[in-house]
């Protein structure tokens, strides 16, 4: 069943990634008007109804942005650049500028977002919050950092729903700084031990993500979409 968005205004941050783009595709096709917006604006070419440059590191830019544009109805975050490795491999000021990026830009987005009530605001976390890896120990702990922000803006945002959503291995640019022969077999790999039987496309978490965004009992929760990764 589709949902029917006309008139309603949703802003992605982030919306030129894998997971963004996918999501500014749902809602435009579910009649939304889209605003997309990242740092590189080359990204959102044919993204959404309209884009914008907005860095969610730069705390002034984002307020300037809500201050000049209409309220949204909902807004979604899939905005990230993250350094991954063990704690004791990764420098501390590559861990920080991870968390600067996922949570705290999150949390100035959520800080600065006008949003109507009845509307939403959605992050986009990670399974390995609750499954965690020896080698990304650091995006469990902001995922999980993310997930309970969440359910706490749900209580002083309210009535406006605030819920995560929180995918597993998902094929986009994020892994396109491995050799593509590597990318494979990781893919190959996972998708082999995955109840699923296959890793996730960016399709797949948009769909979660106007799920939460338009069910209207949905808020303080976090929805996993892994294909069975916290269980396998
Ligand atoms: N792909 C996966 O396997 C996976 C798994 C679990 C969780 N996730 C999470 O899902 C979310 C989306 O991931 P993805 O796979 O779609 O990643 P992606 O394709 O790498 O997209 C991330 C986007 O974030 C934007 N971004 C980074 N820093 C920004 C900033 N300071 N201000 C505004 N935009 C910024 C980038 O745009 P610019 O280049 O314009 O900066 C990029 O387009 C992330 O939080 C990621 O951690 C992904």
């Amino acid at each position: 069943m589709k949902t029917h968005l006309s008139g309603q205004r949703v802003l992605i941050v982030g919306a030129g990634g894998g997971i963004g783009r996918a999501t500014a595709e749902a809602f435009r096709a579910a009649g939304a008007y889209v605003v997309a917006t990242g740092r590189d604006t080359t990204k959102l070419e044919g993204v959404g109804s309209e884009i914008a440059t907005l860095d969610f590191l730069d705390n002034d830019a984002v307020e300037a942005f809500f201050a000049d544009t209409a309220p949204f109805d909902h807004v979604v975050v899939t905005a990230a650049a993250t350094k991954s490795g063990p704690v004791g491999g990764l420098a501390l000021d590559a861990a920080k500028a991870s968390m600067e990026s996922k949570f705290w830009g999150a949390y100035r987005i959520a800080r600065a977002a006008k949003i109507n009530e009845g509307g939403s605001l959605t992050f986009v976390s990670g399974f390995l919050s609750h499954r965690p890896s020896p080698m990304s120990v650091l995006q469990g702990a902001i995922n999980a950092a993310l997930d309970a922000l969440a359910r706490g803006l749900a209580l002083e945002k309210a009535p406006v729903r605030v819920n995560t959503v929180s995918p597993g291995l998902i094929d986009t640019p994020l892994w396109s700084g491995m050799v593509a022969i590597d990318r494979e077999g990781m893919f190959e790999r996972t998708a082999a031990k995955l109840p699923a039987r296959r890793v996730g496309q960016p399709e797949d978490i948009a769909d979660a993500i106007l799920f939460v965004a338009t069910n209207r009992f949905a808020t303080g929760s976090t929805v996993t979409v892994d294909g069975g990764g916290t269980i396998a």
